[in-house]
């Protein structure tokens, strides 16, 4: 079987986590403070903030910004349900933007259309590995005073004309195991901001600036020193795991045949989190079962839009057309590009994909 994901832990990883485990310090401590700094010299910026997750990384990026109750996010359908939840979690609205159905990334020609008064950030998502398209994104953000918060959970060392993922506006990561690097479970949060940054380790800590003094609502969304001490472990092996990652994909885009594979457009660096391509007229479905059967792993990312999924229809009343988005749930179809496949079973994958669309 040819997974879909696989995470590569290694030596160095086993033994960072005991020797955390030998340490006596479990949490918050300074595996955790090494794995931030060493975040933040990768991204580019002067500070990272951990946390549990990527979803408390969104939550607490938003928080941090002081968005809430009242105040509108634009943001993608197109993404893990977490992007626009987590908006929700701060009492605001996600407003959804149609994607480039070249990028599968948020169209900047749509955003200004959805900008009303109530808008107060937009949250481009770094889809499948791919940066969004942030030059318009951020002059958008700029003419109509609008915070910026990166989702960029899937593009660790993406980058976009020279400038990484997660350095263009408040950043967001998370160290899911399918992810590019993992620990476990993790988030990241980046900026150059120290008050942002401040505000985002006081939110993570029970709303403590001083020792046991709460002046402001807080969560616990720390990240112990198990987790970072796999992360930093990770992270040292980011560079050749997307390497090898970005290679993997361009063998099967040379080989593939009768799908539409993924575009990397002038400037921009894929770090294929995901390898989607898009296979139409019902095809997908043939090519699911077809891999299936040739016990090769792939995946649908994402079968239903968020606009479209039961709690945003009936719970929120959401009744909207994003009809790029809805088109890509129909056909994109991710198939395995991790790091650790093999050439043969590269090749695999590519004769199972040609045989069926029988190209
Ligand atoms: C685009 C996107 N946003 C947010 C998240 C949430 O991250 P986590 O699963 O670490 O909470 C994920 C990961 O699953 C994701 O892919």
């Amino acid at each position: 079987m040819i997974s879909i994901a696989k995470p590569l832990i290694g030596e160095e990883e086993k033994r960072a986590v005991i020797e955390v485990l030998d340490s006596g310090v479990l949490a918050q401590g300074p595996k955790v403070a090494a794995f931030e700094e060493a975040f933040a010299r990768m991204v580019g910026v002067k500070y990272a903030i951990a946390t549990s997750s990527g979803t408390t990384a969104l939550h607490t990026a938003l928080l941090a910004h002081g968005i809430g109750a009242g105040d509108e996010v634009i943001t993608s359908s197109f993404t893990f349900i977490a992007s626009a939840n987590s908006i929700l979690y701060v009492g605001a609205r996600p407003v959804f933007v149609d994607i480039d159905p070249a990028t599968f990334n948020l169209d900047p020609a749509k955003i200004e259309a959805a900008i009303t008064p109530a808008t107060r950030a937009i949250m481009p998502v770094h889809l499948f590995g791919l940066p969004a398209d942030m030059d318009p994104i951020l002059q958008i953000a700029r003419k109509h005073s609008l915070i910026v918060i990166e989702d960029a959970c899937q593009s660790h060392g993406a980058q976009y004309k020279g400038r990484r993922a997660g350095s263009m506006g408040t950043g967001c990561f998370s160290m899911y195991p399918t992810k590019n690097i993992t620990s476990a479970e993790g988030g990241m949060i980046t900026t150059d901001d120290a008050e942002i940054a401040e505000n985002c380790r006081v939110i993570r800590q029970h709303g403590m600036r001083r020792r046991y003094y709460h002046d402001e609502m807080g969560f616990n969304f720390r990240m112990t020193d198990v987790h970072a001490a796999i992360g930093l472990a990770q992270l040292q092996k980011l560079e050749s795991f997307n390497e090898t990652r970005i290679a993997n994909a361009q063998f099967l885009s040379a080989h593939l045949r009768g799908v539409i594979t993924p575009q990397v457009p002038q400037g921009y660096r894929h770090v294929f989190h995901q390898y989607t391509v898009r296979a139409p007229n019902g095809l997908r479905d043939a090519l699911l079962e077809h891999l299936k059967h040739r016990e090769i792993g792939s995946g649908v990312y994402y079968p239903v839009p968020i606009h479209q999924q039961t709690l945003y229809t009936q719970e929120l009343g959401y009744d909207v057309r994003l009809p790029e988005t809805e088109k890509a749930a129909a056909e994109a179809l991710s198939l395995p590009v991790h790091p650790a496949l093999s050439r043969t079973d590269l090749e695999a994958i590519v004769s199972a994909v040609n045989e069926c669309t029988g190209v």
